[in-house]
């Protein structure tokens, strides 16, 4: 079987991408240093522990598995350091958009969280990375525009 590399294949993103490579026939190689990821996770094709910079040990899983993709998710989560409700987000949608978002209001379920943030205190401390275009009617805008441009469904 085909053999595909995932990067951070430990950590949430990775661990799901390894699962739904699995279900398509592939067999995902998870390479990870485990920073924040777990190796419980990784449920759906061998571990690799390495670090993303050390090259050696890259250039032998690429010996050994010789994998035909590689997907990255080894990499810092970024956001802006602000949260958003669900409300403002539909409410910036619908303005953005000039068209209404259906909406079916509930009640709160146990365990929803009121916030959610995303911070980028390591990336700015790392790497000098400070977020840019990040109030919501910009992202939603730069969404909405790319959408417009059909790419989407090529
Ligand atoms: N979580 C989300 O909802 C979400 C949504 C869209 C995009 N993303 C992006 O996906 C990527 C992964 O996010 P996540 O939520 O899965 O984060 P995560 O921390 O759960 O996963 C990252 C994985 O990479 C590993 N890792 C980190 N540095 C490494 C290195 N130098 N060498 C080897 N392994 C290393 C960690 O151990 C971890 O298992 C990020 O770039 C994030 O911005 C996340």
């Amino acid at each position: 079987m085909t053999h595909v590399l995932v990067t951070g294949g430990a950590g949430y993103i990775g661990s799901h991408a390894c699962k739904a490579l699995r279900a398509a026939g592939y067999i995902p190689v998870a390479y990870d240093n485990l920073s924040t990821g777990w190796a419980d996770a990784v449920k759906f094709g061998p571990l690799e522990r390495g670090d993303l910079t050390d090259r050696a040990r890259l250039d032998r899983v690429f010996e050994t598995y010789r994998p035909r993709a590689i997907l990255h998710f080894a990499a810092l989560n970024l956001g802006t350091g602000t949260g958003f409700s669900v409300r403002e987000v539909i409410d910036q949608s619908a303005a953005v958009t000039n068209r209404p978002v259906p909406v079916i209001e509930g009640p709160r379920r146990a365990g929803d969280c009121t916030r959610l943030v995303s911070g980028s205190t390591r990336a700015e401390a790392e790497l000098d990375w400070r977020p840019a275009r990040s109030t919501l009617a910009q992202m939603i805008g730069d969404a909405w525009r790319w959408h417009q441009t059909g790419h989407y469904h090529e």
